[in-house]
């Protein structure tokens, strides 16, 4: 695809898609990690002296206004961080934007209101990406983790533009991408997370091109349920037993590796200070639940990622809210970091548990995209990316 290397921003306005999803608390950011990781980015264009658009979405509001999720303290924060001013306007389209977008000089930068305040935006309309893209000369897409979604402002805007990649989009489709279609073997893949129900397309995907499996967290006992053991009060999802079953299969025809949780911490009761204790997979009682991987899954995932070229990570071991079960979750974390391998961590769940151990910047690469870093994995085309211009 084409970046913004190969055009001249120079002079130009420019409609620059970024991910500002982040999570906010009572009207403060909670983390910033996305706004920092589009700075490389907004600076480029700024000192090319390009006329910087921002636009990004802040949660689902569905089409309609909702106060709490303006982006006035994205566009503050970003302000801060770029140390310089960063001109906001509270609408999307219309003639007090595109009085905003003519005041522009070189360099300059203007933030847009959220982008899912208009109705259009989800359905992809063709008027307001028609909108969108008047008010630029080339559009410039760095909202990885909007890259899965065929919206207004990450796909049709692209139809009437010269569309490229920004530096954000470049590196996520590079690390993770290059990593799925030529990886350095051995090839670990770690999938946590609650259900077997949003995995089923990582894991189809991923038994085609790993050289170990490793599965915890939540989602792993209907595979142990699936293997002959009782799983007492755990997560099961009855109706994906068949299909854990035959990805255990599938895994052993294909010479994959596919492992279990080997024991695990159970407690009485779903909460912080539960009765808890570890017992191995075949002694889960039938009154508890497991909430986390075991030590000796621990040190058997460990040694694992420690003889691998390449791990990739999606998802928590255990109920990595609740510090006391956070052991397992950590501990993968801490792995990766120890390892030689090229690392990766797959976004939400897991890039959280490794931002909370403060461990995010000693892996090779934390994607910023959660449903776009899956679908990746899942093997599938994002439209945010198909939408941009490929290089001649
Ligand atoms: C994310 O947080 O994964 C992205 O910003 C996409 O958000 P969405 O799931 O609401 O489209």
């Amino acid at each position: 695809k084409k970046t913004i290397r190969d055009v001249d921003v120079r002079g130009k306005r420019v409609f620059c898609r970024v991910d500002f999803n982040v999570p906010m608390e009572d009207g403060r950011i909670t983390d910033d990690t996305r706004i920092r990781a589009a700075l490389p980015t907004i600076r480029y264009l700024t000192e090319q002296g390009a006329k910087v658009i921002l636009a990004s979405h802040l949660g689902r509001p569905k089409g309609r206004v909702v106060e709490e999720l303006r982006l006035a303290p994205v566009a503050k924060r970003l302000a801060e961080l770029l140390e310089k001013p960063v001109d906001y306007v509270e609408e999307t389209v219309g003639e007090e934007v595109e009085r905003r977008v003519a005041a522009l000089n070189e360099g300059d930068v203007l933030l847009l209101e959220n982008v899912r305040f208009e109705p259009g935006e989800e359905k992809n309309d063709p008027e307001l990406a028609r909108a969108f893209a008047n008010l630029a000369d080339l559009f410039v897409n760095d909202a990885f983790g909007a890259a899965h979604r065929a919206h207004a402002s990450t796909a049709g805007i692209a139809e009437h533009l010269p569309a490229v990649a920004g530096f954000l989009m470049q590196k996520e489709l590079e690390t993770l991408g290059r990593a799925l279609e030529a990886p350095e073997r051995p090839f670990t893949a770690i999938i946590g997370g609650a259900k077997v129900r949003d995995k089923i397309g990582v894991i189809e995907n991923l038994l085609e091109k790993v050289d170990n499996l490793l599965i915890g967290g939540g989602l792993s006992y209907t595979f142990v349920k699936a293997q002959g053991y009782e799983i007492g009060k755990s997560l099961l999802e009855e109706d994906k037993l068949e299909l854990a079953r035959s990805f255990m299969e599938k895994a052993k025809a294909k010479g994959v590796r596919l492992l279990l949780p080997v024991d695990v911490v159970v407690a009485d009761r779903f909460a912080p200070d539960a009765r808890a204790e570890t017992v191995a997979i075949d002694s889960i009682p039938a009154d508890m639940e497991a909430m986390d991987i075991g030590p000796k899954t621990r040190e058997l995932f460990a040694e694992v990622v420690k003889s691998s070229r390449l791990v990739i990570w999606n998802g928590p071991m255990g109920v990595f809210e609740f510090d006391r079960f956070a052991h397992g979750t950590n501990a993968v974390a801490q792995v990766l970091v120890d390892s030689e391998a090229l690392t990766i961590v797959g976004g939400g769940d897991s890039a959280a548990a490794i931002e909370k151990a403060g461990l995010a910047d000693r892996v090779s690469h934390v994607s910023t995209g959660g449903g776009a870093s899956l679908e990746m994995m899942e093997g599938k085309a994002l439209p945010g990316v198909v939408a941009l211009d490929d290089r001649e």
